[in-house]
């Protein structure tokens, strides 16, 4: 989507985006109400809008105007309408024309009195909402029909700030370019996004200036990944570590960590998943794809920080040389594992990355990101990721920036009692529990045991990371793209020089 900002005006063709408030019209919506000759008083009339948050109302080709089109949208009452509302409604108004036809749309959104917030603050969270909501992914479908077609190609957003707003557009463009990189990861079909594929991609993040490593089985087995290389042992395809680095910071400084969950597919190996639950396990990589897209928005903002990805790449698969339950594998830990169940897999993944990340850069901290657990649904339902933490500053922080992003988090505890939960009578631990309740603490349990001392997180976020049912205002795809927004808001909140 190409979008601009320029000073309000609504003298264009094209389609053009008004507001009402509860109270009545916005000064731009109500000039142009009586250019049209209160064509837009009369509808408002003849229709159930009040002005609400998310009400839309479409007039074609008033006579007396220009314009191929007037979207009059609510804004709601003007205390509440904040950066997460003008988002919301910026990206209503995209869903309503992304198809509809129309090529242009102006925004003319007036800033409600009494409101707290600032003109350019409104202009780049409306580009915000509405590049967004823009993203399609239709790459495979060969015999779109043209009324499916995405029509809209440019969006001017009026403003008196126009300088600011670019301003603040540039930095958040870089954020919404990182969404889609991830959401694009996730939606590939996995005959497609294999590991070597995904780290291929992650390569292209070199383009600006992120140092990118792509280590091979061969050397993962030098380094004693087993945990992971287990994993992958029963796919033709080779399981891959990528390691990011965006280093945009100073030079002495210690980076910070993110690492990811990067099961390319997840069948559940020897452990097979029943068919039904299969589907869909193509975003079993999430967690890599958030870290991709996060260090991805990090270098296009050149984000004064020094920043490390190290991305888990594997492939789930049952074939002759798969792991089998009853297996023991060494981690690079040291700490050997007894298998139990071959579909408990992401947390062997994450044991040797996470071991990877904390022993070669002694980052500040560590957070992982993973559809760990189908039991974080049974929990928190499809609203909240979960957290866990053994740092209540960081747990505190992630909290704080999930809000200001529109992804929240709810954390849950650590404690030892769940920790008892997976000893081993042949290892010093074992995959899973064996009991059904507390399956996402005891996962994060699991990963507990391979963090030194390094303030870590981990988000647990298998019910955020894609939607089958209702589709998010701000995600129109499969792929969420969830977890690059709040961690670039974490990182500009407290870690940046
Ligand atoms: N990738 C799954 C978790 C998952 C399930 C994510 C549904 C998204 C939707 C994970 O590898 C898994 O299979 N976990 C098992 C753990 C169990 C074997 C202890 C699960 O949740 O059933
Ligand atoms: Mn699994
Ligand atoms: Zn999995």
């Amino acid at each position: 989507m190409q979008i601009s900002f320029a000073a309000p005006s609504l003298d264009r063709t094209g389609a053009v985006a008004v507001g009402a408030a509860e109270a009545g019209l916005l000064p731009s919506a109500a000039t142009l109400d009586k250019s049209l000759g209160g064509a837009l008083g009369r509808a408002m009339g003849s229709s159930r809008f009040k002005g609400k948050a998310g009400q839309v109302l479409e007039l074609l080709a008033p006579s007396g105007g220009r314009f191929s089109r007037v979207v009059l949208v609510g804004i709601g009452r003007a205390d509440k309408f904040d950066v997460a509302a003008v988002e919301k409604l910026a990206a209503a108004v995209v869903g309503r024309l992304l198809t509809s036809g129309e090529k242009e749309l102006a925004f003319a959104i007036d800033l409600p009195k009494g409101g707290k917030l600032k003109a350019a603050q409104l202009a780049a969270h409306l580009a915000m909402g509405a590049q967004l909501r823009s993203y399609t992914f239709i790459k495979y479908r060969t015999k779109q029909r043209d009324e499916h077609e995405p029509t809209l190609a440019s969006i001017i957003i009026g403003t008196e700030e126009t300088s600011a707003a670019r301003k603040a557009w540039q930095r958040m463009q870089a954020v919404a370019d990182g969404v889609f990189l991830a959401r694009d990861l996730v939606n590939e079909p996995p005959n497609v996004m294999s590991p070597q594929e995904f780290a291929a991609r992650a390569q292209g993040l070199s383009k600006l200036g992120v140092k990118v490593e792509v280590l091979g089985e061969d050397e993962m087995r030098k380094l004693g990944m087993n945990a992971l290389l287990g994993v992958g042992q029963g796919s033709a395809r080779e399981s891959q570590l990528v390691v990011l680095q965006w280093n945009g910071g100073r030079k002495k400084d210690q980076p910070v960590a993110f690492v990811g969950k990067g099961v390319c597919f997840d069948s559940g190996g020897l452990s097979l998943k029943p068919g039904a639950s299969m589907m869909g396990m193509k975003g079993d990589m999430g967690g890599a794809a958030a870290v991709t897209g996060t260090m991805r928005a990090l270098a296009a903002r050149k984000a004064r920080v020094n920043a490390v990805g190290v991305l888990g790449l594997v492939e789930n698969m049952p074939d002759g040389k798969a792991q089998r339950p009853d297996d023991v594998v060494t981690s690079m830990s040291g700490q050997t594992i007894e298998i139990l169940n071959t579909d408990a897999e992401g947390r062997l993944v994450l044991a040797d990355a996470l071991w990877y990340a904390q022993t070669r850069f002694k980052p500040r901290f560590v957070i992982d990101l993973a559809t760990l657990t189908g039991a974080i649904m049974v929990a928190l339902g499809l609203e909240h990721a979960g957290l866990f933490a053994n740092d209540d500053k960081l747990a505190g922080r992630i909290q704080e920036a999930g809000r200001e992003v529109g992804e929240p988090v709810w954390r849950l505890p650590l404690a030892d009692g769940y920790d008892k939960m997976i000893k081993s009578k042949i290892a010093d631990m074992k995959n899973i529990s064996g009991v059904t309740h507390g399956g996402s603490i005891v996962a994060a349990q699991f990963l507990q045991r391979f963090i030194d001392k390094t303030p870590w997180a981990h988000l647990d976020i298998a019910g955020v990371a894609w939607q089958d049912g209702e589709q998010k205002p701000l995600s129109p795809g499969w792929g969420v793209g969830w977890g690059v927004r709040i961690l670039d808001r974490l990182i500009a909140d407290h870690y940046e020089a």
